[in-house]
């Protein structure tokens, strides 16, 4: 089985989201005894922005066409995805911006647009300052339900979501939170392998 490990962090070892998935990768590479995984940190080395192909050879081309292959492989995704402004890192949309491609994970059709990236589970480590699960912000969630939205518009249904929220709230709630995120791992993961 190939699992694809993003992260889109810019907190470094400080980060809850990257805290999170690592833990999420941990659990699933002891209950998966061939897992084969490939690791990508979008803030360590970020990819360009998407743009028309000039030349097919040049290594931002090349690079791209790597990243797509990468994910069509994969058979698991773990995303660490911090909620940044109300969304995703731009980091993590540009990587978005390369998956997402006509032809490749989508087409369309009379019938309108099918995924094609079928058969792929996604595992989202999310963390976010304030609380969005429930209560007066919950309709300024487009982090989760952007990514749930844009995983299904290719194919993918199967898209969990390991939450630590109100991280900015204070130290004791940041602890409750992270500790809580932790606890659902072993659950969510077990089903995801
Ligand atoms: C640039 C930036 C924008 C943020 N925007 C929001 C936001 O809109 N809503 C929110 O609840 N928290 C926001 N936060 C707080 C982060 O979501 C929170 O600190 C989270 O833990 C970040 O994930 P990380 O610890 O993995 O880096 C923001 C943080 C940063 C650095």
């Amino acid at each position: 089985m190939k699992l694809l490990h993003l992260d889109a962090s810019s907190l470094g070892q400080h980060s809850v989201s990257r805290e999170l998935s690592a833990a999420i990768v941990d659990q699933l590479a002891r209950d998966v005894s061939s897992l084969e995984i490939t690791y990508r940190d979008l803030t360590a080395q970020p990819l360009p922005h998407w743009t028309p192909v000039q030349d097919a050879e040049s290594p931002a081309a090349q690079l791209g066409q790597d990243v797509l292959d990468e994910f069509k492989a994969a058979d698991v995704i773990v995303i660490g995805a911090p909620m940044y402004n109300f969304s995703i890192p731009s980091q993590l949309k540009a990587w978005i911006d390369r998956v997402v491609i006509a032809g490749q994970t989508f087409r369309y059709t009379e019938n309108g647009p099918q995924g094609l990236a079928t058969g792929k589970r996604v595992i989202v480590a999310s963390s976010r300052g304030g609380v969005y699960s429930s209560g007066p912000a919950a309709g300024l969630d487009f982090q989760e339900n952007y990514l749930r939205a844009v995983l299904g518009f290719i194919g993918i249904t199967d898209v969990q979501f390991i939450r630590a929220e109100g991280v900015s709230i204070g130290a004791e709630h940041k602890v409750k939170a992270i500790a809580s995120a932790r606890d659902s791992i072993g659950s969510v993961v077990t089903k995801a392998a």
